[in-house]
């Protein structure tokens, strides 16, 4: 059966791909900071079929390489992990670099699964404007609209992340696909909520 490497496994949506990709018989490798957090891990190995057929490893996005060894070897990659908060743009966008680099030095793989966000789109002068209505997949995010609203850091980060990974897969003749996801929600897997989650709660909660 065919082994799939899920980025930050602790993640709300990664969470869900390891437990759907074990339930579909695969062998998955996940990546986390801190293998050794039993509380924040542990749920982990919970799953149906983890203790048979889940490796959990470490890797952490600032660190070049840290993702080699847990995808060299297997056919697909779902990259996840990414750091919401203010100091996001450098992990978010040389982490997806690092992470497609990895996929690239491994001739085992054979699709790359990126979840970018609707903020790689819709942030854009002309939709402020009410210029345009209809967005797609020729939309982007404008770097300067981001900017100019600081709040737009997230928004900004996923923008150039994702068009590096475009970049790095035309170069290299990767198969790549992105996601655009707008709210994601439904009921936690984790024991606690991860930080995209606290980050809607909070703006459910007024304080930001
Ligand atoms: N949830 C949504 O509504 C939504 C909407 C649009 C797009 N997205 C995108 O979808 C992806 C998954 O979102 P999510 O909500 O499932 O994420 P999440 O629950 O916030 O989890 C993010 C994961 O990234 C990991 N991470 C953070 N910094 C890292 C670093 N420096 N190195 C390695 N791992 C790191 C965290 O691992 P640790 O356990 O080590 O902290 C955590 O497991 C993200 O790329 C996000 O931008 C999500």
């Amino acid at each position: 059966m065919a082994e799939y490497c899920v980025t930050g496994g602790t993640g709300f949506i990664a969470a869900y791909l390891v437990k759907s990709l074990l339930e579909k018989g695969c062998f998955v490798r996940t990546t986390v900071r801190d293998p050794g957090d039993a509380e924040k891990v542990g749920f982990l190995m919970e799953l149906a079929g983890a203790k048979e057929r889940l490796k959990i490893m470490k890797a952490d996005l600032t660190e070049d390489g840290s993702f080699d060894e847990a995808i060299q070897g297997v056919i697909g990659v779902f990259h996840t992990a990414s750091p919401v908060l203010a100091t996001l743009i450098d992990p978010c966008i040389k982490g997806t670099l690092n992470v497609l680099r990895s996929c690239s030095k491994a001739s085992s793989v054979k699709r790359v699964v990126l979840t970018s966000s609707c903020s790689s789109i819709r942030y854009r002068f002309d939709v402020q404007k009410q210029q345009i209505t209809s967005l797609d997949e020729s939309h982007w995010s404008d770097p300067e609209y981001c900017k100019r609203y600081n709040v737009l850091f997230y928004a900004y980060a996923k923008t150039v992340a994702e068009k590096e990974a475009w970049r790095v897969a035309k170069e290299t003749g990767m198969d790549l696909v992105v996601v655009n996801p707008s709210f994601v929600v439904g009921p936690l897997l984790a024991p606690h909520p991860t930080s995209t989650l606290l980050l809607i709660l909070a703006i459910v909660k007024g304080q930001v």
